[in-house]
């Protein structure tokens, strides 16, 4: 059975700071991920439209969010890293997913719902639509996994019933023009023209939450900043924001299912195991029985180990902007001659007269 070769997409919006999540959830595994296989690292720019249209400081937030990629050790040599407006490919087949997506699919995004809040009606069509810029983005090169945070999974599944869609509607003219791969779908060997892209969601951070709630996502867009670690926070900050953490009164465990209820201890833990590089049953052998008052301090001494060196040569980096246009100048071209291949099919497979 040919089939698609294997392939890592993903990418990060530069809109407001890199917290600790996006990094734990999102940007370790990308570097990690680049031993076993070619990668596609993308600052989405125009996502980063579709909630807020006017930015002041876009393009400073595009160099800064590469300079977190390339400080994390993200090789752009050996793969790639572009920001998503150079290829203009990926809003091109966005418009076709847009006419293979349903409406209804776009409702249902809890990310939208969110979003949009209250008043649906005054949200962005960008907005309902960006799951479908989503899926062009990986589909454009046909990628074949997407290391992302717990919160993207909704937007994958979406993307693998866009990619099934197209299959389906276009069946015939797949295989007329011989543009097949074969692919397992549960059982059934089937041929498609899109893979079914597998989420990554790996490790025991998928979900860091906030540092003042434990029941809800550390986010960009928090408006407290005591809510969150920038990878930019210096050693004070650090400390200081895990010091305030909110907390129980209660010591660390002794076993890990004592942690059930009691979602900041989760959180804390969840986010030191993924720092040290270990289980959180390795934590709680560690500190169970411990207050918090001991925790933390070592919590906040090993986030400064870790994230101090990334801080530090992404401010090295920033102070050379040319450096980094260049990057992704060298990275949108090799990205746009791969999703040049995929549109000049796409055009033949719909029928859109271009040669
Ligand atoms: P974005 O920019 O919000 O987040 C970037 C990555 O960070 C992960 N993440 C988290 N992981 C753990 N805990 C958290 N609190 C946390 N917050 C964020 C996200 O899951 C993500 O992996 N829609 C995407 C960007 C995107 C994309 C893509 C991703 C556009 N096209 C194609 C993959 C493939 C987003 O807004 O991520």
């Amino acid at each position: 059975m040919s089939s698609f070769k294997p392939l890592v997409f993903s990418g990060v919006q530069p809109t407001g700071n890199l917290h600790l999540g996006n990094y734990l959830g999102a940007l370790r595994n990308f570097v990690a991920l680049q031993a076993s296989h070619d990668c596609i690292y993308c600052v989405v720019d125009m996502h980063s439209l579709t909630a807020t249209l006017v930015h002041d400081d876009l393009v400073d937030q595009t160099r800064s969010i590469t300079a977190a990629f390339l400080a994390s050790g993200i090789d752009p040599k050996k793969h790639i890293v572009f920001n998503q407006s150079r290829v203009p490919q990926h809003a091109e087949l966005a418009w076709i997913f847009n006419c293979v997506a349903r409406i209804g699919w776009m409702n249902r995004m809890t990310q939208f719902k969110d979003k949009a809040g209250k008043d649906r009606e005054n949200a962005s069509l960008g907005l309902l639509a960006y799951p479908s810029l989503m899926a062009a983005d990986i589909l454009v090169y046909r990628a074949t996994h997407v290391p992302v945070g717990d919160d993207q999974k909704q937007h994958l599944e979406l993307t693998r019933d866009i990619a099934q869609k197209f299959n389906n509607d276009f069946s015939a003219r797949i295989a007329e023009l011989g543009y097949g791969t074969e692919m397992k779908v549960g059982e059934e060997v089937v041929n498609g023209f899109f893979p079914l892209t597998e989420p990554l969601i790996e490790g025991p951070a998928t979900r860091v939450m906030s540092l003042r709630d434990g029941t809800k996502k550390m986010s960009k867009s928090d408006p407290s900043d005591l809510a969150r670690i920038n990878l930019t926070d210096d050693a004070d900050a650090i400390a200081r924001k895990i010091k305030k953490a909110k907390t129980d009164p209660e010591p660390l465990p002794s076993e890990l299912q004592g942690l059930e209820n009691r979602p900041e201890a989760q959180n804390l833990v969840g986010i030191y195991a993924a720092l040290a590089e270990c289980s959180r049953e390795d934590v709680i052998a560690e500190f169970g029985g411990q207050q918090f008052s001991v925790f933390k301090p070592a919590l906040a001494e090993l986030a400064v180990e870790k994230l101090s060196p990334i801080a530090a040569e992404m401010r090295r980096i920033q102070a050379d902007p040319a450096y980094i246009d260049g990057i992704l100048r060298d990275g949108g071209e090799r990205a746009g001659a791969l999703a040049e291949e995929t549109m000049k099919k796409v055009h033949e497979i719909v029928g859109l007269l271009t040669n």
